[in-house]
């Protein structure tokens, strides 16, 4: 019997989240017995009006629905929840994919020095974007944490007697390689004192996906965390403009063909494979990998491909204290806005 799996991408309407709207509405094409329902979890209308659109244009007879959150408010988020609430009794998946990467401006000596001496950094990290320092929330909360982290560590926590409802129920974060452990501290966890307040954001979801893992397992939830490789998308080349986001691309691509950079997946399609393969691949299968990331690669000829890489040291007592401090944060915001879940 045909099972229609409810599905919610936040940030689904570019990039990586559009990918996975793709490659799940294309999985259900081909798959008869495993069909999913699509949840596009996105702040601004009219784009996910849009993206909807495409997508039946794409996939006609695809069930795609919008709901609007902006995720670096916990009001909204609460708001999104009980939405959710009405519509669904069970969910399956949530892709915790939606991010900001702020920029004040770009570093051109960066570039240059890359540019001479490594240009495989240039093509895969974000060194050159110079991050604001100290930018909060109208909740006073640090902007790219309560995005990138914190919005969707409450989208879960309100919807988790939804995910409780479905067997073998997925959260995927989409993570980065840039997440490394020296990039969180501990004392300033919402990364409002920090210089990289994105590759913070991107450690905690890592810390976050394996420490809820251990605490959901017995209810049949599992988490996970992937990494899309590096696609040319929105994320980055909003900072850099048409002409050198372009370029970036067309760097993109032949650093993956010439150079044989596997990290290079450049596209939506591609970059979302992992996310893709998280979510429909029996949970048997990745359990046990919960302690890595699924990460989207490419050989020379763009054919995409999941491997898993480690997450490096992670640390137990650290990803407590952290989810202890997202649950009491939680904790005052449903007392401020009364939000009984
Ligand atoms: N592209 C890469 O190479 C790469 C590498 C590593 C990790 N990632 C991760 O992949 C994820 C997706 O990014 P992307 O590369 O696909 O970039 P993208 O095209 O810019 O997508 C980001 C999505 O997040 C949404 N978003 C941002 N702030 C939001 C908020 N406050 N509330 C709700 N939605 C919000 C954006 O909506 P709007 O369109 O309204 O702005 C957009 O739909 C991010 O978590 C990013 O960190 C990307």
């Amino acid at each position: 019997m045909s099972t229609v799996k409810i599905a919610i991408i936040t940030g689904a309407n570019s990039g990586i989240g559009y990918g996975v709207a793709q490659r799940l509405l294309d999985h259900s094409t081909k798959n008869s017995n495993e069909q999913f329902k699509i949840v596009l979890a996105c702040r601004n209308k009219t784009r996910a009006t849009d993206a909807q659109n495409a997508l039946l244009k794409e996939f006609p007879g695809g069930l795609v629905e919008i709901v609007l959150v902006d995720l670096s408010s916990v009001k909204c988020v609460f708001e999104c929840c009980k939405e959710v609430k009405k519509r669904f009794s069970r969910i399956d998946l949530i892709f915790c994919n939606a991010g900001i990467l702020p920029c004040s401006y770009i570093d051109w000596w960066v570039i240059a020095k890359q540019l001479v001496f490594s240009p495989t950094a240039l093509l895969s990290r974000t060194d050159a974007l110079v991050q604001p320092v100290g930018i909060t929330t109208t909740e006073d909360l640090g902007e790219t944490f309560a995005c990138n982290v914190f919005g969707h560590y409450v989208m879960i926590r309100e919807l988790e007697n939804l995910l409780i409802k479905t067997k073998d129920s997925r959260i995927i974060w989409t993570s980065s390689c840039t997440a490394t452990k020296e990039h969180f501290n501990s004392e300033d966890y919402q990364a409002i004192k920090s210089n990289v307040p994105y590759e913070a954001s991107k450690r905690m979801t890592d810390l976050i996906s394996i420490k809820l893992n251990s605490r959901l397992n017995k209810h049949d939830i599992y988490s996970f965390t992937t990494h899309p490789g590096v696609a040319a998308t929105n994320i980055v080349r909003d900072h850099l403009g048409w002409v050198m986001g372009y370029g970036m691309q067309i760097g993109f691509y032949a650093a993956r063909t010439f150079l044989g950079m596997r990290n290079q997946t450049v596209t939506n399609w591609n970059g979302s494979y992992s996310n893709y393969h998280v979510a429909t691949q029996p949970i048997d299968l990745l359990k046990n990998d919960y302690v890595k990331k699924f990460c989207s690669y490419c050989n020379r000829f763009g054919e995409a491909y999941v491997d898993t890489d480690d997450i490096e040291g992670y640390n137990e007592v650290e990803a407590e204290v952290l989810v202890n401090k997202l649950d009491k944060l939680l904790d005052e915001f449903r007392v401020k806005y009364n939000n009984k879940s």
